[in-house]
């Protein structure tokens, strides 16, 4: 059915006015609480052996909605009526900002991929501090609220920036996650290098803890796909050394290795999601499992689209995983196909529970 309405529908309507609109629709359900009740139902029932303990936090099952989607946190109560266990808000900048100029979101869809080059366009961390402030939750999602750098402010000044982001909305996440990786700010990923990202976590860490004395908000970084080997391995270095509670990967991908579609559209700056990001963002999760372990809760997004690619990233070392491309793809009911698949997996699994099976693969390997 979904299939149907995005050949005829969506894919011959511009992609972000597709996303504005299917967003839309999730909210106004999300607002009227007889609907809402019956979608989550069908949507989001309860897969009990799927519970997960992560980041302080007691979640649904390990199943997220990626940065992206909700920049704004306007319709988190919409997301987890989807099924999704934790959704994370944002990029938020501390200035609000219009992004990049449109066309900004393009489709590829023999790849099963979006490129995209927003630009972090949000309306910045003192509204949306404001609206997350006004929530009335009715479901109980985690919220993670990812920060990023506002593109006018000048490199030297990116600390003061998130920072001004964190004593914002720290107090409204349940986790926080620094984005250093996105492709479309420029410079934005020189702060991945370590001299550069000791100071900027050190930082946000010392105002989260400031602005939310009473609790000790986990505090992760979100990192590329397109970072060496040693740069992975120094960034789960300083993670560890930091004393940080995990770590995202991976963003979006500058390659455009494998793809088939039009090449026209392949060659659009910005960055590359979905099915033919997964392979890298599993292979790097395994080195950062292989290098960090249980030290640190890692979270893996990129490229998923099915209950076996979660059980794939779980066995390699995810406590946590993401998706944002499959929604567009696989439509409303991507959620539960996913754990509904997962839970049958783990149920024909040896393991017992979903935590024994992290990162069983990598630890199989190297005995
Ligand atoms: C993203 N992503 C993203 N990530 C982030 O940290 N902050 C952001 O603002 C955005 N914005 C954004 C917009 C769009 C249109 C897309 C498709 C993606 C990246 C996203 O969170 C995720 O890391 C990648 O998309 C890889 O996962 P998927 O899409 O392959 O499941």
């Amino acid at each position: 059915m979904y299939q149907l309405l995005f050949r005829l529908f969506f894919c011959r309507m511009d992609p972000e006015r597709a996303h504005r609109l299917a967003f839309g629709w999730i909210r106004c359900a999300a607002a009227v609480p007889g609907l809402r009740r019956v979608v989550a139902a069908v949507l989001a029932p309860g897969h009990p052996e799927l519970r997960t303990e992560a980041l302080g936090c007691r979640m649904s099952g390990p199943f997220g909605l990626a940065a992206g989607f909700d920049k704004n946190a306007t319709g988190i109560d919409g997301l987890a009526m989807l099924g999704f266990d934790h959704v994370e808000i944002g990029t938020v900048t501390g200035e609000p900002q219009p992004g990049n100029p449109s066309p900004r979101l393009f489709r590829l869809v023999p790849d099963r991929a979006l490129i995209n080059r927003m630009g972090f366009n949000n309306d910045g961390s003192a509204a949306v501090a404001a609206r997350l402030a006004a929530r009335r939750a009715v479901f109980r999602p985690a919220v993670g609220v990812n920060i990023g750098k506002t593109k006018a402010v000048p490199d030297a000044e990116a600390v003061r920036d998130y920072v001004t982001s964190t004593e914002r909305l720290a107090r409204y996440a349940d986790y926080l996650v620094v984005n250093v990786s996105s492709p479309n700010t420029p410079g934005l990923r020189a702060l991945q290098a370590t001299t550069r990202l000791r100071p900027l976590l050190t930082a946000v860490r010392a105002a989260a803890d400031r602005t939310v004395p009473d609790r000790r908000v986990p505090l992760l970084v979100k990192i590329a796909p397109d970072l060496a080997d040693a740069d992975i391995d120094a960034v789960a270095d300083l993670a560890v050394e930091l004393g940080l509670d995990g770590i995202i990967a991976t963003n979006t991908t500058l390659s455009r290795d494998g793809l088939t579609s039009d090449p026209a559209l392949v060659q659009e700056p910005g960055g590359l999601s979905g099915a033919p990001l997964g392979e890298r963002s599993l292979a790097v999760l395994r080195r950062l499992y292989a290098r960090v372990g249980d030290r640190l809760t890692l979270v893996s997004v990129g490229g998923v689209e099915t209950a076996e690619d979660v059980w794939q990233r779980i066995l390699a070392g995810a406590t946590l995983v993401q998706g944002y491309t499959g929604l567009v793809y696989h439509g409303p009911c991507w959620a539960r196909a996913v754990h509904r698949g997962l839970a049958a997996r783990l149920r024909a699994s040896p393991y017992p529970t979903l935590a024994e099976a992290v990162g069983a693969a990598v630890r199989k390997a190297e005995v």
